[in-house]
């Protein structure tokens, strides 16, 4: 089953209950957390994330792009996020935060940037829901997907496979429906979107024509 998941980056927030209820079919929200220090920009905190998860009927994809993921996990844990991903360039101790993740009663994700190999995600495999290869370098929405990554999504899903697990991965950056269909090939199930589904007039048929309908 391919999943897609809105990026609220995209949204006018401004009037988030109408940009919600616009993409009624997605089947999570991603929402990116900035810090303006591990990535160069500010973007979303724990009160927006707390407000949208309340309306929301679909389950947070909470994707921190922060430094000391691990001081903030609790909080956007209580916030609502069903998933919480962070990165292994963030330079925090990746287990204890996928232990925390857990003891909150979430789903933990580990999240690599195009330059970074899967040397820290792959032993790592049996204690993730979910490994999100980024596609772009995290920061800004609208920009083009890196479609050599699509490599490193199919050298993840053979692994998975190889280990017999059932490990989602999503891919996050530029991701249209053009290129969709490349992503799923490579073995990706979760769709980030933000500009294709919320520059597009009608969001839901927008979600439809990511997943190949
Ligand atoms: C990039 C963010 C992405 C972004 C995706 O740093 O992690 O989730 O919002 O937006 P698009 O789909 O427009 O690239
Ligand atoms: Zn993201």
């Amino acid at each position: 089953m391919i999943r897609v998941a809105p990026s609220l980056l995209a949204a006018d927030f401004a009037d988030l209950k109408q940009e919600l209820n616009s993409i009624s079919d997605a089947d999570l929200l991603h929402v990116d957390i900035m810090d303006g220090v591990f990535v160069p920009n500010i973007a979303i905190g724990v009160p927006v994330t707390q407000s949208v998860a309340k309306i929301a009927p679909m389950p947070l994809d909470v994707h921190l792009m922060i430094t000391r993921p691990e001081e903030y996990i609790e909080q956007f844990a209580k916030a609502g996020a069903e998933i919480i991903t962070f990165h292994v360039e963030s330079n925090c101790d990746i287990d204890a935060c996928i232990a925390k993740i857990k003891a909150c009663g979430k789903k933990p994700g580990l999240v690599v940037n195009p330059a970074t190999g899967l040397e820290e995600v792959l032993p790592r495999l049996k204690d993730l829901y979910m490994v999100l290869i980024m596609t772009v370098q995290p920061g800004f929405g609208g920009q083009k997907c890196k479609e050599e990554c699509f490599e490193k999504v199919a050298a993840l899903r053979k692994e998975i496979d190889r280990q017999g697990l059932s490990v989602h991965i999503e891919v996050d950056g530029g991701i249209t429906a053009e290129n969709a269909p490349r992503a799923v090939a490579a073995g990706a199930d979760i769709l980030v979107a933000g500009s294709s589904v919320f520059g597009a007039k009608d969001r839901n048929e927008a979600i439809a024509r990511l997943k190949g309908n």
